[in-house]
């Protein structure tokens, strides 16, 4: 109902509409959230359309091709909405931020003039103060704000106040010094940077406190971090999940994105020791050839990979394993693919992203030579789609019969059914009451298709 329905009621501040749109990782979900908490203090609330919105955020992904293009496509409606709006007199903001913005915001701003600010992902922190320098004087002051600044984020983000539900993400690390070769992230996001572990546990205890079973670390190379404790004393990820692991309440652990070199022997041991650690790891290798792993920098071998695999497994014997793959990086030869379809037969992946390679601006990669023709690039991604879909078809039928816990996460669309994860990940889906959203219940698994699974709760004696 809106504000004014009721002429008696004392009138409310104002609220303004917000719509972010979120392209990419669940880095960019969560940094969408922090910008929507730091944007209610002026008053914004979200809502489900562009067209009429005081204030639209393209939180944009840079990582693979096409990003620019999207943008700009977006952004022709979103003119027609701003223009529509002012005639009517009003307005609306438009800003694009992520790591697009990061990587283009001086094209953006240049080529399309009704956008207001364009920021990077580490600048989001400042948006109530950029809203206030445009609607002081707006469609005159442009914002770009895509430095890097020196404070910490974090500090000046609102605590958040409502739960994630379920579950809850935590940023803990940010950033990237790998620099493979193809990547944008060290460019968009910067270097790397991790959280103090104590405000990342009492954020995880706010989280579990307000409701949450799961709490899922994230970073763009996650195991890289590094977090300074208040004795000066330096966490890697392995100490940090033994205390997270320690929060009463939390059932479910996961973490997300790493990097094989960074896998430690603490990291491999929490695998071991911690129940609450979810046995399923998202492992990127990009590609099985030691050839074009070192064109990528990825500074380990296949071998490597393999030892890393098999040492967590050690560990954790009911241990699955997911990753991302490029194919037709430049100069892949036939062996080279090869060795990377050997790489996915040795270790049987549960879940797996493939990708053509698509050469990144200002990236190294761009001005490598042998580039592989995309008829070529096309044959080997359906080729390896194919290998990893029957991986990935083959570990979900092994659930059917299963009783498995499924953490329920939400209602679904079809009337009556709701959705949850079993420990691997698995989308699961199920007729059951709405009111078990947020628990960890027994499924019997009936059925799987190739990205999810189905089954009916299994009602306790
Ligand atoms: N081309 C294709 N895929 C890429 N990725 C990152 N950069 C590129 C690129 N230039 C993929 C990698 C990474 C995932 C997030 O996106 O596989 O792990
Ligand atoms: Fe990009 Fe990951 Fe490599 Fe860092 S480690 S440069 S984020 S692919």
């Amino acid at each position: 109902m809106s504000q004014s329905a009721n002429p008696k009621t004392k009138k409310l501040p104002a609220f303004k509409k917000l719509y972010v749109k979120t392209w990419g990782c669940q880095m960019n979900v969560y940094d969408t959230r922090r910008m929507e908490d730091a944007l209610r203090g002026l008053g914004y609330q979200s809502c489900d359309e562009p067209n009429d919105a005081d204030m639209v955020i393209l939180n944009t992904c840079h990582i693979r091709e096409k990003a620019t293009d999207k943008v700009f496509s977006d952004l022709g409606r979103l003119r027609d909405y701003k223009s529509a709006k002012e005639k009517n007199g009003g307005q609306m903001i438009i800003a694009v931020a992520g790591c697009v913005a990061q990587a283009e915001g001086d094209v953006i701003m240049d080529r399309a003039k009704y956008v207001d600010m364009v920021f990077g992902p580490q600048n989001y922190h400042q948006l109530p103060e950029m809203v206030a320098n445009i609607t002081g004087a707006y469609g005159k002051n442009r914002i770009v704000n895509t430095d890097f600044p020196t404070e910490e984020k974090f500090d000046y983000l609102p605590e958040e106040t409502e739960s994630q539900g379920a579950v809850s993400f935590i940023s803990i690390q940010e950033g990237c010094d790998k620099f493979c070769t193809f990547c944008v992230v060290p460019y968009t996001r910067g270097s790397e940077f991790s959280r103090a572990p104590e405000k990342i546990l009492i954020e995880a205890q706010r989280a579990i406190d307000m409701g949450s079973k799961e709490i899922n670390l994230l970073g763009q190379n996650v195991n890289a971090y590094h977090g300074v404790g208040a004795d000066g004393s330096t966490w890697n990820l392995g100490r940090l999940l033994y205390a997270v692991s320690e929060i009463k309440g939390l059932e479910r652990i996961r973490y997300t994105t790493s990097h094989p070199r960074d896998v430690d022997d603490e990291l491999i041991n929490a695998h071991r020791d911690i129940k609450t650690l979810m046995p399923i790891l998202h492992l990127p290798v990009q590609s099985g050839s030691d050839t074009i792993l070192k064109t990528m920098n990825r500074k380990h071998t296949a071998e490597f990979y393999m030892d890393i695999i098999g040492k967590l497994r050690a560990a954790r014997p009911d241990m699955a394993f997911s990753s991302d793959f490029i194919v037709g990086f430049p100069g892949e030869t036939d062996k080279d693919f090869e060795d990377t379809m050997d790489l996915v037969r040795n270790v049987g992946f549960a879940m797996a992203y493939s990708f053509k390679y698509s050469p990144r601006p200002g990236t190294p990669a761009t001005n490598m030579q042998g580039l592989v023709h995309p008829k070529i690039q096309t044959e080997r991604l359906t080729r390896l789609q194919r290998l990893i879909f029957d991986q990935q078809q083959e570990f979900n039928d092994s659930m059917i019969n299963k009783t498995i816990p499924i953490l329920f996460e939400k209602v679904g669309n079809i009337s009556g059914q709701i959705h949850g994860r079993s420990e691997y990940y698995q989308a699961t889906h199920v007729n059951a009451p709405s009111r078990l959203v947020g628990q960890i219940v027994d499924v019997k698994i009936t059925a799987a298709t190739m990205n999810s699974l189905s089954g009916d709760v299994v009602i306790a004696e």
